[in-house]
Order: structure tokens, then sequence, then C-alpha cells
């Protein structure tokens, strides 16, 4: 539920002013339930943008936001390596958390943002995932339904451009949580554990690939995971650029957006198939085909309502909490393990029953 007119309910500030924080901020701006009130940025034509783009205060250190008066909240969009400092920075002077994907380089780093959080008592949403966007809550209602009978395997293929963009060296640097796999598969994961209920992702089985002549990195991968409970999914990710999953399905606002990062995605259940298609979802079952209309919103909305419905009085944490994104980093780096050991990594996951 929106606060009235000139009463946010929430004061933002953004650490990072660049790419993500861009991405974010049209939503962010529109949203009533927002106010972003600050930024952070050593970079001072980020800064200028941001300023000119909010009418924000613009810090060039992240000390200093933390310090500012009436934040309550932070968005995290600094780049990867510097997600765990900012988290437990933020944690420490008591204000909630949104943080970008990837969570941070490491699994442990991301259990430490965790124990951050929880010290200080403050909320952490693992963020900037595509599974928060509202078509994947509509895919996960119709799953909870039981209209495809029962779910059996979930499918995600991207094609995208990400790899041959320009991109600064950390970008693509795996041990700074850079490269393909590290910013691209959370997606994904994070999707196909979300429309799993949250089941726990017991074995990876992937390969990565370099092909490409312009920039030789990783540029493709593809992964099995088995869920315990017997559901698989396969994932498979190109990001070569030359024929992307939007000149495939053709879709407008942001529902692109999903099919960019996520690509095309479909819950195959032993009834019946759904997946997301432009505004709505496209169901097909025994009983016949029916297209389910999706709420308005995208992915930045979606951590927002997270955030505002966990600070409510009594809620639980947030579904997309930063042990949900802690488990997420760690079948994104199984991915990784698997590919380069060619061997099936056995993960010891909890299932989070969502
Ligand atoms: N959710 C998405 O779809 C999405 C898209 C792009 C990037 N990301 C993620 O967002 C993060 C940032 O990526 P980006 O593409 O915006 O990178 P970017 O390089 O465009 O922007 C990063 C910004 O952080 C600033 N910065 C550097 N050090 C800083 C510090 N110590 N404190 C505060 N700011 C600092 C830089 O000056 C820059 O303006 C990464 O974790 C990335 O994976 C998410």
């Amino acid at each position: 539920m929106s606060a009235p007119e000139g009463r946010p309910e929430i004061r933002l500030g953004i650490v990072g002013l660049g790419l993500a924080a861009r991405m974010v901020l049209d939503s962010l701006v529109d949203d009533p339930r927002i106010a972003v009130v600050a930024g952070a940025d050593p970079a001072e034509p980020s800064r200028a943008e941001f300023a000119r783009r909010t009418g924000a205060a613009a810090y060039p250190d992240v000390a200093e936001l933390l310090d500012a008066p009436g934040v309550d909240a932070v968005w995290v969009a600094s780049p990867t390596r510097f997600h765990r400092a900012h988290v437990e920075a933020a944690a420490a002077a008591g204000k909630d958390v949104i943080v970008e994907k990837p969570m941070a380089p490491t699994v442990d780093d991301c259990a430490a943002m965790v124990t951050a959080a929880d010290k200080a008592g403050v909320l952490l949403v693992a963020g900037g995932v595509r599974s928060l966007d509202p078509a994947f809550a509509a895919m996960r209602d119709v799953i909870g339904s039981g209209a495809l009978g029962t779910l059996r395997h979930l499918s995600a293929t991207a094609h995208t451009g990400w790899l041959l963009r320009d991109r600064a060296p950390a970008d693509l640097d795996e041990s700074l949580g850079g490269g393909i796999v590290f910013n691209q598969a959370p997606h994904q994961v994070d999707t196909v554990r979300l429309l799993a209920g949250g089941a726990a992702v017991r074995s990876v089985l992937a390969t990565t690939a370099t092909w490409s002549e312009r920039r030789p990195v990783v540029g493709q991968f593809r992964a099995e995971l088995d869920f315990d409970g017997g559901l698989t999914a396969v994932l498979c990710y190109d990001g070569h650029g030359y024929l992307r999953s939007t000149d495939l399905v053709r879709v407008e606002g942001p529902a692109s957006s999903v099919l960019a990062d996520a690509g095309l995605v479909v819950a195959s259940g032993s009834r019946g198939a759904v997946r997301p298609h432009g505004d709505h979802l496209q169901l097909v079952t025994d009983d016949g085909a029916q297209d389910i209309p999706i709420s308005p919103g995208d992915a930045t909305t979606g951590a927002v309502a997270e955030l505002l419905a966990a600070r409510r009085p009594g809620a639980g944490p947030p579904r997309h909490c930063g042990e949900w994104g802690r488990a997420t980093l760690e079948v994104v780096a199984a991915i990784g393990e698997s590919a380069r050991t060619r061997t099936r990594v056995l993960l010891a996951e909890k299932g989070l029953h969502t």
C-alpha cells in the first residue's frame, strides 16, 4: 500500500551512483513510498548527475551518507567487491539495506553480511535480481495453486549482450565478483529457486565456455540444478549478443527486462506449463489455455515492497533476505566450481520454504 502523497514510508540513500543506480532510480523516484534523500560516490560526475535527477545530497564518501540525518535505509549499488564493507557499515549505522546482485564475491562474505545485519538488528534484502519482478510472484502463485499438477522442471534460457558491453577490468575479474557467471547467473538461479518454493538445491553440474574473438573470457554458461524432492532446472546463458532473447520474443516495458536478464523462463508440471509473456502469464494445462495478468511493477519496486513489508511491526523477514541471497550465491559459486572441476558439485544448502 502506498503512503499518502508527501509522506514517504522510507527515506533511502544510494551507495554507488553508476549504471545500477541509474537503472533503479526511475522506479525509486516515481515510488510514493520512497524518498531518495542521499547518494554517495567518489566520482564527481556520478554525484552531479544523481543530484540533478533527484535533488538529493550526494557525498563523496559512504561514511558521510551514513552520518547524514534522515536516512532510514541504504541501497548498495557500489562495485561488488565493496558490498560487504558497505553493508557492514550501513548495518553498524542502524540502516536497513537492499544490496545489488551479486551479493558479494564469496559465500563467506555473504555470511558475514547476514551476521552483521542480524547483530545490528537491521533488515537485509538481497535485491537487484529479476526474481523480484511481479511476473515471478505471479508464476509462484500459479505453481502454488496446483494448476500445473506436480512441478517437475524449470528452464531459463537467456541470450544477451552482457559480454560485449563496455566494461572495466574489475567487471570481468571473477576474484572480485566479476564475470558473466557471478553477474548474470544470480538472476536465473534466484528465479528458479523462487519458483521451486525455496526447496534446497542439492547438486549443480555446469559448463562455461569462452569463444569470443573480441573479448576472450567466459561468455556462456549452462547449468543443471537438482532440487530436493526431484525437481530439476536447466539454466542457459549466452552473453555474446548477436541474437538476444528480446529479438526472439518481442515485448515492451518492464517485461523486456525480465526477458533480458532471466531469459525465457518456463515452469513445467505434470499437467501443464506456464511462462511470463509480456504483461501476462501464458498458462496451458490439461483444462485449456489462459492468460493471467501480471501486477504492475518491476524488480526495484519488488525489493522495496519486501523491505517495507518486513519493517511493519510483527512482520517476518523479507523473502529475499540476506540468507536467501547467500544461498543463491552458493549455487552461483557452484556453477563456477563445477565448470572448473568438471564434476557435479554437491551442496549442503538448507531449503528456505517460501
Ligand atoms: N540489478 C541489475 O540488473 C544490475 C545491473 C548492473 C549492475 N548491477 C550491480 O550493481 C553494482 C554496481 O554495478 P554498476 O554496473 O552500476 O557499476 P558502475 O561502475 O557503473 O558503477 C559503480 C559506481 O560505484 C562507484 N564507487 C566506486 N567505489 C565506491 C565506493 N567505495 N563507495 C561508493 N561508490 C563507489 C563508482 O564511482 C561508480 O559510479 C554491481 O554489484 C553490479 O553487479 C546490477
